[in-house]
């Protein structure tokens, strides 16, 4: 996601934003900006694409500008073009601004502003708080900062400057992270520990709803209009360490981030107690949603996976029949796909050659294309008729772990919102699912925060001694779970594994159990626990070992395994959002009790761009 970087100090100011935005492009970008005060004058500029091309428009000329700000662009509204790029300024072109974040209610504040004769010249959200603050401003930005928060609703870390107070920033931060880091007569705010570490291990991390004020004589933070004090940590780590938030790999970063992910992917579009879930940016006609007879899924690898929970939910919600495809698979079969197919395209990196062709397959049969997608500016969510974007932040390490989850949280608001639409879900059911979908990030950062150790502790038990392969089992939804937890192990710790729908086992792959091998029984579904005990019991008998993986406090399962891993309570329908996490979690521990390189797989890319 966006990377900001804010100085002031007695160094030339130039130099220290290019430095900081260079270290956080592991984040994901696609425009870059900066903006520095030059002799009472604004020097903005900005670039499409990568660093370089800012670096090119800089030239030589770093000027002697002591105060400035830059950023990376992840973009959410609006293309990555240079217009669209931060930072943004003000109408008279005095103030300048940067933003991490996405402001929920800007549309309205836009138009407010419009009315008031404040030129726009970007697509973006953030072109709203230069002229919010220009609004505001009278003499004392970070008075006109305090104020122009109380009008927002969404995420957001900001950081401004302005030509008339010209050895000043001010900033804001709400659920988006910013930190200031404290030198010697300097003074920086930063999205990222990583871009701050060369200048300084002192560090200050801001809290929702405070208001910054950084000067070189020091900071000022204000909550709710009072002065507040927040307590200054010193950072031993080094820049990598720094990039990776303090853990050890990417991936046990982005296990830990998807609370927050989901939060993100929630934002906007399903709020604790609302009526509805808002799904503004698909307009489909009431004609066009009643004229479908089919839905059909295309992904690869985890993204397939995350559709398979899809089509049980639009199933299960719409009564329509829902198919799941392969993309490798798809455009080979002749697929049944026409004007009345609705084909959902899944992606992570929106760039999968597979899926991309599969996307251009049923357009070319007359079928409407909805993308699920994590990266905006992609080839898939370009080329797409409709687009539901994740927004989990960047993904780094090869293994999919938090598009995962919110891939199964955009497929449950598509269900509910469509099954609202045309009829099928009352009001009740409606409520009940909304409300547990809107506390599943939290239920997810407290299963975090409770078994990870105990994963670490059972994985060591289950593959240390040099076994080679593990069964995933379960029933229903289980069964697809199980299909992501025995990929994950696969590909980063190199165990051989196979998920298995658990009444299939007895015909034919049971041969394979023997004494000690590891199965891993996820018993979510409740409906179905029974048959799932007998699954298990069959597989003891020959054997196995089982850890079951169920709600806390299921005593049944507790008693019927050797382990168990237990995931708090949900409806049986979203439990694929919890059950996954300490899945991912055991695949980490075990690539990392095998010495693999957890981040960078062998074999695997990111992105696959090959069909
Ligand atoms: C596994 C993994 C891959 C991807 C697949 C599709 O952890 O990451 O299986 O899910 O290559 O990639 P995207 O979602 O970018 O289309």
């Amino acid at each position: 996601m966006c990377g900001i970087i804010g100085y002031v100090g007695n160094k030339p100011a130039m130099p220290i934003l290019i430095n900081a935005l260079l270290s956080m492009e592991y984040r994901g970008y696609d425009s870059a900006g900066v903006a520095l005060i030059e002799q009472e004058n604004l020097r903005l500029v900005r670039a499409p694409g990568k660093m370089a091309n800012l670096l090119k428009k800089i030239g030589d000329d770093h000027g002697l500008a002591t105060v400035g700000i830059g950023h990376t662009r992840w973009a959410t509204h609006g293309a990555p073009t240079e217009i669209n790029a931060h930072p943004h300024l003000d109408c008279q072109g005095k103030i300048a601004l940067l933003h991490n974040g996405i402001i929920e209610n800007y549309l309205e504040i836009k138009t407010k502003l419009q009315a008031q004769g404040h030129i726009f010249r970007s697509d973006t959200d953030t072109e709203v708080l230069p002229h919010l603050l220009e609004h505001y401003y009278q003499g004392d930005l970070g008075a006109a900062m305090r104020k122009v928060v109380t009008e927002l609703r969404g995420a957001y870390a900001i950081v401004a400057i302005c030509v008339q107070e010209p050895g000043k920033l001010v900033a804001a931060r709400q659920d988006s992270p910013l930190i200031v880091g404290l030198g010697d007569k300097e003074f920086f705010f930063a999205s990222d520990m990583a871009a701050l570490v060369e200048h300084t291990r002192e560090m200050m991390v801001l809290q929702n709803g405070d208001v910054a004020e950084l000067c070189e004589e020091g900071v000022t933070v204000y909550h709710n209009n009072q002065k507040v004090g927040r307590r200054i940590l010193h950072v031993e780590w080094d820049k990598e360490a720094a990039q990776k938030g303090g853990y050890p790999h990417y991936m046990i970063k982005e296990i830990h981030e998807q609370g927050v992910a989901l939060r993100q992917t929630l934002r906007g579009r399903l709020e604790r107690n609302a009526a509805a879930i808002d799904l503004g940016e698909l307009d489909f006609s009431e004609e066009y949603i009643r004229g479908v007879n089919k839905i059909a899924i295309v992904a690869c690898g985890t993204a397939y996976h995350a559709g398979l929970v899809g089509k049980y939910a639009l199933e299960k919600m719409l009564r329509l029949p829902v198919e799941v495809d392969i993309a490798s698979e798809f455009r080979y079969r002749d697929p049944l796909v026409n004007s009345q197919t609705l084909v959902i395209v899944v992606s992570q990196s929106g760039e999968t050659a597979d899926t991309l062709a599969a996307l251009r397959e049923s357009k070319k049969r007359g079928a409407k294309v909805l993308a699920i997608c994590n990266v905006v500016a992609s080839s898939i969510a370009l080329e797409a008729d409709y687009v539901l974007f994740t927004y989990a932040g960047k993904e780094t390490a090869v293994a999919s772990t938090k598009a995962y989850s919110t891939q199964l949280m955009i497929f449950y608001m598509f269900a509910i919102y469509l099954a609202a639409r045309l009829g099928k879900l009352n009001a009740s059911e409606q409520q009940k699912l909304t409300e547990e979908l809107c506390a599943l990030p939290e239920k997810v950062q407290q299963l975090l925060s409770d078994t990870e150790k105990r994963i670490k502790a059972l994985t060591e038990k289950l593959f240390l001694e040099g076994r080679q392969d593990c069964f995933f089992i379960g029933r229903g939804l289980d069964n697809y779970v199980a299909m992501e937890g025995a990929l994950k192990l696969k590909e980063i710790s190199y165990i051989h594994a196979e998920a298995y729908a658990a009444g299939e086992l007895k015909h034919g792959t049971i041969a394979l159990i023997e004494p000690g091998t590891p199965v891993i029984a996820l018993c979510t579904q409740q409906s179905l626990q029974e048959k799932m005990i007998s699954n298990i019991k069959e597989l003891q008998a020959r054997g196995a070992y089982v850890a079951g993986l169920c709600f806390l406090g299921n005593e049944q399962i507790e008693q019927v395994c050797e382990e168990t891993l237990q995931v708090p309570e949900t409806i049986d329908l979203l439990a694929p959002i919890l059950s996954v996490v300490p899945l991912q979690m055991l695949a980490y521990y075990a690539a990392l009790a095998r010495e693999c390189d957890v981040d960078q797989p062998r074999n695997l890319a990111k992105s696959v761009t090959v069909e």
